[in-house]
């Protein structure tokens, strides 16, 4: 790719797999830079119809430290209140991705590095990693989705001592609460993420979007609402070709031997 700190590269034994890799030696800090190219290498997998899913990963070592405290330091009032939306855009991208979406998370993914990886789908982790929202211990709280993304995942009372006391939350609390949804050995975090990437690249690629946008828009609305998004998604997906195939590959063959393309 033609960005600094953000490469999107396919996986080479899983072309259909694309990878948003972060590479801002030491620690991953995001600044605005980086943020900049999280958005657009976002866009770019979004729009690339070669690309069926998406891992995130830092690197064997760490997969983002937070927000650069070093830039963030200098800012005021007025800068955060034009930079805070750019923020959270750019990771809002990232979860609006319509397809499924795995993070890979070794080492440390604290402040926005957490809120970043709150925007998979799914998550896989180090066994010694450690996430958190240290944010308060700066000062301030998360603003890249935090306060929002963390407790929908984890419930509004652990969310609140998470953001309250800033504490790190080690790989095994995490798998019990929620927070990530497998731990492996770190040498094993990004070929376990790749692989569940895989399988669901091989997925109908419009029933899988319909599938996260329903579940997704619907989490923030009310019951009806959100059964009417699923309505129109459901009955939406009669007019492709997938349907078409899987349904008539049951009737041929039985279920789940449908090929789809
Ligand atoms: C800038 C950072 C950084 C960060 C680490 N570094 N985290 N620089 N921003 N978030 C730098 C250190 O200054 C140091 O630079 C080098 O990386 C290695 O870090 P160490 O602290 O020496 O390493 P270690 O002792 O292993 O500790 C790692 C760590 C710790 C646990 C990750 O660095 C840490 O607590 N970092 C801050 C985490 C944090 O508060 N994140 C939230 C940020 S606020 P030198 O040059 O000395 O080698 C946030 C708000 C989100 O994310 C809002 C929207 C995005």
């Amino acid at each position: 790719g033609e960005f600094e700190f953000v490469r999107v590269e396919s996986d080479p034994e899983n072309p259909a797999v694309a990878v948003i890799r972060l590479d801002r030696p030491k620690m991953n800090a995001l600044n605005a830079q980086v943020q900049g190219e999280i958005a657009a290498a976002a866009a770019r997998v979004a729009g690339d119809d070669a690309v069926r899913a998406v891992v995130l990963y830092g690197g064997e070592r760490v997969f983002a430290a937070g927000a650069d405290v070093k830039e963030m330091a200098e800012s005021d009032y007025a800068d955060m209140a034009t930079r805070s939306r750019a923020l959270q855009d750019s990771f809002t991208a990232v979860a609006r991705i319509p397809k499924p979406v795995i993070a890979a998370v070794t080492g440390y993914a604290l402040g926005g590095g957490c809120e970043l990886a709150l925007c998979a789908d799914f998550r896989v982790a180090a066994d010694d990693a450690k996430l958190g929202q240290p944010e308060i211990l700066l000062g301030i709280i998360p603003g890249a989705g935090g306060t929002q993304r963390l407790p929908r995942l984890v419930g509004p009372a652990r969310a609140k001592d998470i953001i309250y006391t800033g504490r790190m939350v080690e790989a095994d609390e995490a798998l019990r609460i929620g927070l990530v949804d497998d731990t492996v050995p770190t040498a094993d975090v990004y070929p376990t993420a790749v692989a569940m990437a895989a399988r669901y690249a091989n997925g109908p690629a419009l029933a899988l979007r319909a599938a996260k946008e329903a579940v997704d828009s619907g989490i923030d609305a009310d019951l009806g609402t959100g059964l009417e998004i699923e309505r129109l998604q459901f009955a939406g997906l009669f007019a492709t070709e997938d349907q078409q195939t899987g349904m008539r590959s049951f009737i041929e063959h039985g279920p789940g031997q449908a090929q789809f393309t």
